[in-house]
């Protein structure tokens, strides 16, 4: 059985990868699949490209998982998907799950497609891609909480702010 794993992708966090370990375990393939409106393009702070292109880079050790983009709704791409697919959610905390209980009834309800919840490890229930783009935004350090790929990608978005907080810590340590 197939998997197609939606979202946002901005970046992809190390929950995602969690929860993308375990359905990578479950299912037989699992795509990953970049969910995209053009005309929310500017509300994320990575392009679709640069999305793709980490993601590319974060699944690359997967023999069984692929990564893909749509630009419309996520029944329209399951239709597209061999029968019997079902789409994968990460569930972090119960806070999640009301949100995610809406999405998967409607997708039912207007496409008769199936989701399956599958919860990301406990330690990071607190990490979101918001988060960790506030956090990288002030040039702090998110490495933990991302994949090597994404990590790399911050720091090049905002290659000056870390610069710049790096170069306030090292004249801190000099001075202390
Ligand atoms: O990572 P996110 O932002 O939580 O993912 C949400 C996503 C992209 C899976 C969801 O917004 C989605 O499926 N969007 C595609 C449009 C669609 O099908 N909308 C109807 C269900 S909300």
């Amino acid at each position: 059985m197939n998997a197609v794993f939606p979202g946002s992708f901005d970046p992809i966090t190390s929950g995602h990868m969690d929860v993308l370990t375990r359905a990578a375990r479950i299912f037989d393939h699992v795509t990953v699949t970049v969910m995209h409106n053009a005309r929310k393009q500017g509300r994320h702070l990575f392009t679709l490209d640069e999305r793709l292109e980490i993601l590319r880079e974060a699944t690359a050790h997967f023999p069984n998982v692929s990564v893909d983009s749509f630009g419309g709704l996520l029944v329209d791409y399951m239709a597209r998907q061999e029968t019997g697919s079902v789409i994968v959610r990460g569930l972090r905390a119960v806070s999640d799950y009301e949100y995610e209980l809406q999405i998967a009834h409607l997708n039912r309800q207007i496409g008769d497609a199936e989701t399956v919840f599958i919860m990301a490890a406990t330690r990071w229930s607190f990490v979101s891609s918001s988060m960790v783009r506030e956090i990288a935004s002030y040039g702090g350090n998110v490495s933990e909480m991302v994949p090597r790929a994404s990590a790399s990608a911050l720091r090049r978005k905002h290659a000056d702010v870390y610069e710049e907080r790096e170069a306030e810590l090292q004249a801190q340590t000099a001075g202390s």
